[in-house]
């Protein structure tokens, strides 16, 4: 199939989202509603082009380079937006692709299939519909008597008779962009909302001899626009289970699909489970033979082959292979946990690299940290890693043994093989094999507790004689 421009129209004014940020940049599983229209899209084009009205200037900041702008000043239409990016679409010819940049459930398997109907009949246009059981608010598909589209007839203008029309107008239509822009000059907004409707493009080619085809999907999930917050729900709803379904059909276990949230873009290997109430975000990547959850959340995160994560909070880290964290474990950015390392309950890591084999098991903070292999770090220890200023770095060579309740003042090195005693405050490097202890030394009074008690007899005794 050859390339087609891509053309998505996004200057609608969203103002039933009651909200600061233009529509097209709310999110959906974790992707923007018009990110999910290109990704669909983009697998068929040559060139890309966005129509874009209210909210301009913070629009352009998120799209990709290669996508052309074209700025919509005064909302006069669909039809009129596409005007807008006119000569830029005559300079290409071909075909084009018309989506709304507000419909994020559209898929590239159906954009493919409306394309090849499109160029297998030779179509100046090609419409796609959807057969739904609640049409309202949509524009009709009107059929002539050979069953080719006559004309797309909005609410606001459709007779009973035609009110009464299940086959619905989604938005996407395939254009010839030569017939296109013929006809575009004709549009008039002589209607009721005086607005320039692209969709009347399909009655003035058709009047024309102009071929016109649709393809035409069962039920309007694939079609559905966000005009609302309510809207939005329900596509994060579908998008959410199609995501879910996608996995389990490639091998990985969901235990409770009401309770998980993976985004698009999240890979996970077979034979992983996700536990109730994990949630996978961003650009995560999960390896095979995975234990996620419950209760776990993890934002562009890599995690290897047979690594077990429970009750764990996990931002832009990596967890190699087979790596066990948690329960309420904290990484946050730029944490590594080694192969077979073990991180576990109430530990906090923020740049932390932890060695193969490591284990950092319980109530321990490690900022800005080198960890080599097989390091025991004890309970309670914490790396004094900012002075009020500046963040200092903590190195731990391989196999040391750092004791309960040891403060690692940084700069520190820990030589490999060290042993720091429990309750050290190390404010200096330690060489290779030593033992460090930094406490003042323990003082026994043998028999103290005895006569203290005697003591305290004697005295309640001589209170109680009247
Ligand atoms: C439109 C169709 C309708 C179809 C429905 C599917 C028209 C006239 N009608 O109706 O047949 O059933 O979509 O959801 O197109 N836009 C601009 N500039 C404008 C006006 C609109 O860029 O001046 C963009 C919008 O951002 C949106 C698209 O065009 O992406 C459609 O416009 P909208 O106002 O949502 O039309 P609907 O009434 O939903
Ligand atoms: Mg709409």
């Amino acid at each position: 199939m050859k390339s087609m421009t891509i053309l998505a129209l996004a200057a609608g004014e969203g103002t039933r989202m009651k909200s600061a940020l233009p529509k097209v940049l709310h999110r959906v599983a974790g992707e923007t509603l018009m990110g999910h229209v290109f990704r669909a899209a983009t697998p068929l084009t040559g060139s890309v082009g966005i129509v874009l009205g209210r909210g301009a200037d913070e629009i352009k900041k998120v799209l990709p380079g290669n996508v052309r702008i074209f700025l919509q000043r005064q909302r006069l239409g669909s039809g009129h937006a596409v005007k807008c990016a006119a000569s830029w679409l005559s300079r290409l010819g071909g075909n084009v692709l018309v989506l709304c940049g507000d419909a994020p459930l559209i898929r590239t398997e159906t954009l493919r299939a409306l394309a090849a109907k499109h160029s297998e009949e030779n179509n100046s246009a090609t419409l796609l519909t959807a057969r739904v059981e609640r049409p309202q608010g949509y524009g009709r598909v009107v059929r002539d008597a050979f069953q080719r589209p006559r004309a797309i007839v909005e609410e606001r203008e459709a007779t009973p008779d035609q009110k009464r029309i299940q086959e619905i107008n989604s938005g996407t239509y395939c254009f010839r962009v030569n017939d296109l822009l013929k006809v575009l000059s004709r549009l008039r907004s002589d209607n009721s909302k005086g607005e320039y409707y692209i969709t009347d493009v399909v009655e003035l080619l058709a009047k024309e001899g102009k071929r016109v085809g649709a393809f035409c999907l069962e039920g309007e999930e694939e079609v559905l626009g966000v005009n609302d917050r309510s809207e939005l729900a329900a596509a994060e709803g579908i998008l959410r289970r199609r995501i879910l379904h996608h996995l389990m059909k490639e091998g990985v276990t969901v235990m409770d699909p009401a309770s998980t949230y993976v985004d698009v873009g999240v890979r996970v290997g077979r034979d992983s489970m996700l536990f109730p109430q994990t949630y996978l975000q961003g650009n995560t990547r999960i390896g095979s033979g995975c234990r996620l959850g419950p209760f776990t959340f993890l934002e562009d995160c890599w995690v290897g082959n047979g690594a077990e994560l429970r009750a764990v909070f996990a931002s832009k880290s990596r967890i190699e292979p087979e790596a066990r964290v948690g329960p309420f474990a904290h990484l946050r950015p730029n944490s590594r946990l080694g192969p077979r390392s073990k991180v576990g309950n109430f530990v906090e890591l923020k740049n932390a690299h932890v060695g193969a084999g490591s284990k950092v098991n319980h109530l321990a903070y490690l900022g800005d940290a080198l960890l080599g292999k097989s390091v025991n770090i004890g309970a309670g220890v914490i790396t004094c890693n900012y002075d009020g200023y500046k963040k200092s770095l903590t190195r731990i060579g391989a196999e040391t043994f750092v004791g309960s309740n040891v403060n690692l003042v940084a700069p520190v090195r820990l030589g490999k093989g060290s042993v720091i005693g429990a309750g050290s405050t190390i404010t200096r490097d330690v060489p290779a094999a030593a033992l460090a202890l930094e406490r003042s030394s323990q003082i026994i009074k043998r028999q103290w507790a005895r006569q203290k008690q005697r003591k305290i007899r004697k005295t309640s005794k001589k209170a109680k004689r009247p």
